[in-house]
């Protein structure tokens, strides 16, 4: 959980964005929900136990095939820093969905500038979990504590490092968990311009090599027009229905 009702808010801020981006781009985003959905019903269909699964990221629940986890196992986690009040209504009146909050960074709002980044947090639910999901989560893990760092005055080098670390604590983390893990995560991305010609590109995952394999395919996260009239912003996914344990 997180301490600091200042950094509870930026996350809230960030769920409350995707929200209205999602509401604006309903058709962009649709291969990408669909993609995401198929890699997660291909991680069901090759779990041979189904006591439990956990979604990381849940948040908005958007790209979440919830009735087929639900119709898989036996219990579903939804684990999210900042579930939006209609998901904790759903879980409320959902038998064998339960909600976890949790900050998966595992700095649970203890930020201070230079700080090292912390283990991730040990939590028996995912531990005991046959399937656990890490959904569209991995990249969004260091914007809220780096642009809180910044805020409190930690030099941008130093927030890109920290970023890295979180990244890559987050993947070794999954790969040494002990039940099956599926990964979905954008792995680039790539700024176009109104003919859709490629103007810039962005490391999101701050240098970090992902294990080969995976499917991958494009978010029109925002098209022309969603931040700005003169460039889109694209993100090429990559979907792991079984990541390779580290
Ligand atoms: C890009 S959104 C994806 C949401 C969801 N999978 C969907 O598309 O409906 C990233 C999610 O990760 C959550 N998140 C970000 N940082 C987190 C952290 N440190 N621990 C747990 N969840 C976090 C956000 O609150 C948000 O719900």
């Amino acid at each position: 959980m997180i301490s600091d009702p200042d950094i509870l808010a930026a996350y809230h801020a960030e769920m409350r964005g995707i929200h209205y981006r999602h509401a604006r781009n309903r058709a962009a985003w649709r291969p990408h929900l669909q993609a995401t959905r198929q890699v997660i019903l291909e991680a069901v269909a090759a779990c041979p136990e189904r006591n439990s699964v956990a979604i990381l990221g849940s948040g908005p629940l958007f790209d979440v095939p919830l009735q087929a986890l639900m119709a898989a196992f036996g219990r579903v986690v939804l684990v999210d820093v900042a579930h939006p009040w209609r998901v904790r209504l759903r879980a409320a009146l959902t038998p064998r969905v339960s909600l976890l909050d949790a900050d998966l960074t595992g700095i649970g709002g203890m930020l201070s500038p230079g700080m090292a980044v912390p283990a991730p947090p040990d939590l028996p639910a995912l531990r005991s979990a046959d399937l656990v999901i890490s959904l569209n989560l991995m990249s969004q893990l260091a914007y809220v504590p780096v642009s809180q760092l910044e805020r409190r005055g930690q030099a941008e080098a130093e927030g890109d490092l920290f970023a890295g670390a979180l990244v890559r604590a987050h993947l070794d983390w999954l790969r040494r968990l002990p039940g099956r893990v599926c990964l979905v995560t954008d792995i680039r991305r790539i700024v176009l311009d109104a003919d859709g010609k490629t103007i810039g590109e962005i490391d999101p995952l701050y240098g970090l090599s992902l294990p080969e394999g995976g499917t991958e395919w494009d978010w029109d996260i925002a098209p022309i027009g969603e931040m700005a009239p003169d460039y889109a912003v694209r993100h090429r996914v990559r979907g792991y229905s079984d990541l390779p344990k580290g």
